[in-house]
C-alpha cells in the first residue's frame, strides 16, 4: 500500500507528522505492508493533512486527516475527495514550475528525473551561453521576486561583464504578507531551485551561488542543505556538472530576518556579513554585486522556473499568458478566505475570480471589502476592481502590483484606517534608515494617521503629502511603495476614514 503524506511545513504545522505516525502504527497492526511517501504539498492547505492512496494508478485525497482517522482510512470507510488531481482547485490549475510539487518524493532524484527533471539541464548543456540566454529571454520570464524585471536581461548584463568571478544568488528571504510558494517549492521540489540556479550559471560564466533563506523556515534550509548534499554527490553540483568541464556549486545561507533583508542589496550585505542596509544604485547587483562581482540576483520562483522553459522549450511558456505577462505565476491565497492555497494559473485571471471562483471567498462567510495583492506595499483592492486581470501591467494600471502574487483577503469588519496606519507602522519598524523620507517620514506617517483617526481632516493633505514625498524620494521600495496601501485605503476606502468623507463631502 502507497501513502502519501506531506513533509511540508503548512501540513506539519497541521499535524502531519502525528498521522504519518499514526498510520505506521496502525498499517504494522494489521501487518499491512506500507510504503509512505513524505512529499511536498499539493497547496490545498484547508484540506491540510492531505492524506493520498495510490490505489489502481490513481492518488486518491482524504483530508483534513487526523491521527483518530487512521483506522476509518485503512478500512476505507473514511470519505475521499477523490482522485487529487480532480479536485476543482488543483485541476483549474496549469501547473509549470509547480508540476513536481507534492507529486514526488522531493529529496529523491531519481524521482525527480522520472518526472522530467533534468531534461532542461541536459539540453542547456548542449547549448552555449548565449543560446541560453536567447532561450530564457523569449519565454518573457519576469522576476517573480516583485519587480517584474525581464530575467534574460539581467542575466545578459552579467554574462556580457568582465570578471574572475560571478555569482548566482537565489533570494529566498520571502517576507511578503501571505506568500509561501518560495517555501513550498523548496521544501517540495527542491531539486528544480537548484537545476534552475545550474542552468543560469552555464548562461552567465557564474561558477558558485548562494540560497540566501530566512531563518523562519527551518524545513526548506533542511530540504535545501540535503538536497545540495544530494546533488552533490550524484554531480549535478560541483566541478564537473553530469560530467562535463563546467563546474558550479552552492551554499545555503541562514538571513536572520529582517524584511529589507529581502530588497537584493541589502541582501548582498547580509551574504557579505554586513548590517542589512540598502545599497544605492547605482552600480547595478549585475555588474558590481556580491563581493563586488557581478551577480544575479533572482527569486526563488524565477529560478525555479527555469528547468520547464528549457524542457518544454521557451515557446510553450511564452504561450501561457496576457500582454507582457508571460507564463504562469503561483498565487498565494491567504487571509481570510475559505479556500486558502497556492494557485498556479497563466496570467490573465481575474482577481475577483481569484477570490470568489478559486478561494470560495471568506472564511467567516461575511462579504469580501478589500483584497491587499503583493505583499505589505501592495494596494488594498475593493470589489469594484475585481475584474483586473492578474499581469504586471494590468494591475500597475490599478495602481496597484502584483509582486510576489500574494493575495491576501479582509472581509467588511476590517477597518481601513487601522490597515493603513497598519502599514506605515511596518514601514517605520522595518526601514533600513538609510534615507530621510523613509527613515523619518513612516513615523510621521503613523502620527498624521493617528490624527486623522482623531477626527482632524486637516491631517489628510499632509498625509497625502508625505506620501507623495515618501514615493518619490525613497531609495528603495519599502519606503517607495508604502503610500500604496496607505493611500489606496484613504481613496478606495474614505468611509474608513470619517473625516475624510466629511471634507469630501
Ligand atoms: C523591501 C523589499 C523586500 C523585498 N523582499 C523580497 C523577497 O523577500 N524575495 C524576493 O525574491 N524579492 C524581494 N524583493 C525584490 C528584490 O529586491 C529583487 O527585485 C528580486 O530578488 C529580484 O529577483 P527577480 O528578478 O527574480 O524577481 C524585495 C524588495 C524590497 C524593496
Ligand atoms: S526606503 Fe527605507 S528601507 Fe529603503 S533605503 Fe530608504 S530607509 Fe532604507
Amino acid at each position: 500500500m502507497k501513502v502519501y503524506v506531506p513533509r511540508d511545513a503548512a501540513a506539519r504545522a497541521l499535524g502531519a507528522d502525528a498521522v504519518a505516525e499514526a498510520l505506521i502504527c496502525e498499517a504494522a497492526a494489521r501487518g499491512i505492508d506500507l510504503t509512505l511517501v513524505r512529499n511536498g504539498s499539493r497547496g490545498m492547505v484547508w484540506l491540510e493533512p492531505l492524506v493520498e492512496i495510490e490505489r489502481n494508478g490513481q492518488r486518491l485525497a482524504y483530508g483534513p486527516v487526523t491521527p483518530a482517522d487512521i483506522p476509518a482510512l485503512l478500512d476505507g470507510t473514511f470519505p475521499t475527495h477523490g482522485p487529487v488531481e480532480a479536485i476543482p482547485f488543483f485541476a483549474r490549475q496549469t501547473r509549470l514550475t509547480f508540476a513536481r510539487v507534492g507529486l514526488i518524493d522531493p529529496l529523491d532524484l531519481a524521482d525527480y528525473e522520472a518526472h522530467g527533471g533534468l531534461s532542461g539541464l541536459r539540453r542547456a548543456l548542449s547549448m552555449t551561453a548565449e543560446s541560453i540566454l536567447d532561450e530564457v529571454k523569449l519565454s518573457g520570464l519576469r522576476g517573480r521576486g516583485g519587480a517584474g524585471f525581464p530575467t534574460g536581461i539581467k542575466w545578459d548584463t552579467v554574462r556580457l561583464a568582465k570578471a574572475d568571478r560571478k555569482y548566482i544568488v537565489c533570494n529566498a528571504d520571502e517576507g511578503d504578507s501571505g506568500t509561501f510558494a518560495d517555501r513550498m517549492l523548496m521544501e517540495g521540489d527542491p531539486f528544480t531551485l537548484i537545476e534552475g540556479m545550474v542552468i543560469a550559471g552555464l548562461g552567465t560564466g557564474a561558477t558558485k551561488g548562494f540560497v540566501y533563506i530566512r531563518s523562519e523556515y527551518p524545513d526548506a534550509i533542511a530540504v535545501m542543505l540535503e538536497a545540495s548534499r544530494i546533488a552533490r554527490a550524484n554531480g549535478l553540483l560541483g566541478p564537473s556538472i553530469l560530467g562535463t568541464p563546467h563546474a558550479f556549486d552552492l551554499e545555503i545561507r541562514v538571513g536572520a530576518g529582517a524584511y529589507v533583508c529581502g530588497e537584493e542589496t541589502s541582501l548582498l550585505n547580509s551574504l557579505e556579513g554586513k548590517r542589512g542596509v540598502v545599497r544605492a544604485k547605482p552600480p547595478l547587483p549585475a555588474l558590481e554585486g556580491l563581493f563586488g562581482r557581478p551577480t544575479v540576483v533572482n527569486n526563488v520562483i524565477s529560478l525555479a522556473t527555469i528547468p520547464v522553459i528549457f524542457e518544454k522549450g521557451a515557446k510553450h511558456y511564452a504561450d501561457f499568458g496576457l500582454g507582457r505577462s508571460r507564463g504562469t505565476i503561483p498565487v498565494q491565497i491567504a487571509g481570510n478566505v475559505r479556500h486558502g492555497g497556492l494557485f498556479e494559473t497563466a496570467f490573465g485571471m481575474t482577481l475577483g475570480d481569484l477570490v470568489h471562483g478559486i478561494g470560495g471567498g471568506t472564511a467567516s462567510g461575511r462579504p469580501v471589502k478589500a483584497v491587499q495583492v503583493g505583499g505589505p506595499l501592495g494596494a488594498y483592492f475593493p470589489a469594484s476592481k475585481f475584474d483586473t486581470p492578474f499581469g504586471y501591467e494590468e494591475f500597475d494600471g490599478q495602481g496597484g502590483l502584483i509582486g510576489h502574487a500574494g493575495v491576501v483577503v479582509f472581509d467588511d469588519s476590517v477597518d481601513m484606517l487601522k490597515m493603513a496606519r497598519f502599514a506605515m507602522e511596518f514601514c517605520a519598524i522595518e526601514s533600513c534608515g538609510k534615507c530621510t523620507p523613509c527613515r523619518i517620514g513612516a513615523v510621521r506617517g503613523v502620527e498624521t494617521i493617528d490624527r486623522i483617526g482623531r477626527g482632524d481632516a486637516a491631517a489628510i493633505p499632509l498625509l497625502t503629502d508625505l506620501c507623495e514625498t515618501m514615493k518619490d524620494g525613497s531609495l528603495c521600495a519599502l519606503g517607495g511603495f508604502t503610500p500604496y496601501p496607505v493611500m489606496s485605503a484613504l481613496t478606495q476606502f474614505p468611509e474608513d476614514f470619517a473625516c475624510a468623507k466629511e471634507a469630501a463631502e
